[in-house]
């Protein structure tokens, strides 16, 4: 095999294509995108995601064995793997609106593959999609009536933002679906070849194709489901002096139960948990299994309330107004060491307290052109890279994500600078909540009894 081809360079298929292209030298790797902003960006030393070890990833292989362009038919002609990494968000209109991935970027790269490839090609799906998607893949690549042959894998990815490098280079597992026949046999093993140059064999895992499509939903799915189910222990501790945190460690602590993802805060966002979900939620009630499809509805549910709570804590804290009231924002991207805001809590949060008539300081260290276009219109709301300038004269400092950044802030400055009483609502229930009480603040964390001076 001499080239592989990325369809999508964005948060996964930019950095996935850059460890292959790290760990297989002999490999010719092209990313390409239909968005020539993103593919001059990947080509300059502002990468255009932000990912802590990406651009040491990316440097010593770009121009050597990694290529970023647009030219797409190029690519495909020349490509032996296809890897397509488009987006799929949930649909916006029509049948399904609300719930099921709009598939059109999908179907319309699949029509270019047909037209373009001119020898047999191996197709990845690396966007997470529905379940059955492959099918639809295949109508549309066997629709010419045989030559070249094209063999369709799913391949999801488990990349968390922020940690992307790290998970790529050490993944708990590789999951490659194909077809069982023996060409699809001979495909698995051909992509499986190229994880082996890094990843342990016993680590990589061959299913059928619609178990490692499924798969992906589920995985998602049950890691959402965590933090939703911890979210609402948080909203019962807030009310009976438990501690959600002493809670979590208690119960993650059970070998079985585990202690990762039982963080509660302000609620998940990311692109994949919400939509990965409402598309599970969408595929059973297309096979009439209602139970089941509200059973998972209940984790999408759950978070918004749960976003909904946070908020009435702040106002009914401040007194049941916000009017006038200046409140900076630590944080907008949906997670730390990430400028994603996609799905960010923050979003929902900040609309819901520009509503009472707040006024927003919005600070975040990689997410303020994001947050920008997400809040683009509202009123009252500015911004401001510096945390300590954006609470200068603020009645409350409002966490919503968890940067390492907001730990290292000195508070009783802060404090002193704010207006008074000032409040601290720590969304991510990362900071000292006993010494910023101490400093003078009322405290409210996520999931424990405030501590107030009031
Ligand atoms: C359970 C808890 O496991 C234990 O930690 C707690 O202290 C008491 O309740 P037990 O009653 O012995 O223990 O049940 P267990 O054998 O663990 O299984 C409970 C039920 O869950 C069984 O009927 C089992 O078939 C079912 N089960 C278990 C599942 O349906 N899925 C699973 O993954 C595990
Ligand atoms: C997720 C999956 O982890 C990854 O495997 C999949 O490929 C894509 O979706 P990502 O969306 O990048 O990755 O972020 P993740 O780290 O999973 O966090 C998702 C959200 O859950 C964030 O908003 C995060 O802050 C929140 N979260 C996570 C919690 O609130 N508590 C936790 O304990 C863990």
């Amino acid at each position: 095999m001499k080239t592989i081809l990325c369809i999508g360079a964005g948060y996964v298929g930019g950095p996935t294509m850059a460890m292959i292209a790290r760990k297989c030298p002999d490999i010719k790797v092209i990313v390409g995108d239909i968005n020539a902003n993103r593919i001059q960006a990947w080509q300059s030393d502002r990468l255009p995601i932000f990912e802590p070890g990406l651009l040491e990833l990316v440097q010593p292989c770009r121009g050597k064995n990694l290529f970023f362009s647009t030219d797409i038919a190029a690519g495909i002609r020349e490509a032996d793997i296809i890897f397509v990494s488009v987006n799929t968000p949930t649909k916006t209109f029509g049948e399904g609106a609300g719930m099921a991935a709009d598939l059109q970027y999908w179907e319309k790269v699949a029509r270019e593959i047909l037209a373009n490839a001119t020898k047999d090609t191996i197709v990845v799906e690396k966007s997470t999609l529905p379940v059955r998607t492959a099918e639809a893949m295949a109508r549309i690549l066997h629709s010419h009536g045989g030559k070249p042959h094209f063999e369709i894998l799913s391949n999801p990815e488990f990349l968390a933002e922020g940690t992307a490098v790290k998970d790529l280079e050490a993944p708990d597992r590789v999951l490659i679906g194909g077809a069982t026949t023996a060409s699809g046999q001979r495909a698995v093993q051909a992509l499986a070849d190229v994880y082996a140059r890094w990843v342990p064999r016993e680590r990589i895992l061959t299913t059928n194709i619609w178990s490692s499509e499924l798969s992906k939903l589920v995985a998602n799915a049950f890691l959402a489901q965590r933090i939703s189910s911890i979210n609402s222990i948080a909203a019962l501790a807030e009310v009976t002096e438990a501690e959600v945190d002493e809670v979590a460690r208690a119960i993650g602590m059970d070998s079985r139960i585990g202690a990762k993802f039982l963080k509660a805060g302000v609620g998940f966002g990311g692109s994949c948990f919400q939509k990965d979900i409402l598309n599970l939620v969408y595929i059973c009630r297309h096979y009439h299994l209602n139970g089941v499809a509200d059973y998972w509805e209940q984790v999408v549910r759950m978070n918004e309330q749960h976003k909904a709570r946070f908020v009435n804590r702040i106002v009914s804290a401040m007194f049941n107004t916000l009017a006038g009231k200046r409140i900076a924002i630590f944080g907008f991207a949906f997670k730390a060491d990430t400028g994603d805001t996609r799905e960010s809590p923050a979003i929902g949060i900040c609309r819901r307290l520009l509503e009472e008539h707040a006024e927003l300081v919005v600070s975040d260290p990689a997410a303020l052109d994001n947050a920008k276009t997400d809040l683009r219109g509202a009123a009252g709301v500015t911004f401001e890279p510096d945390p300590v300038k954006a609470a200068a004269g603020a009645h409350a400092l409002v966490v919503l994500t968890d940067w390492a950044e907001f730990k290292a802030l000195d508070y009783a400055a802060i404090h002193r600078d704010m207006a008074q009483p000032a409040f601290l609502f720590d969304g991510r229930n990362m900071l000292d909540h006993q010494a910023l009480h101490t400093i003078g603040f009322n405290v409210y964390p996520v999931g424990k009894p405030p501590l107030t001076h009031l």
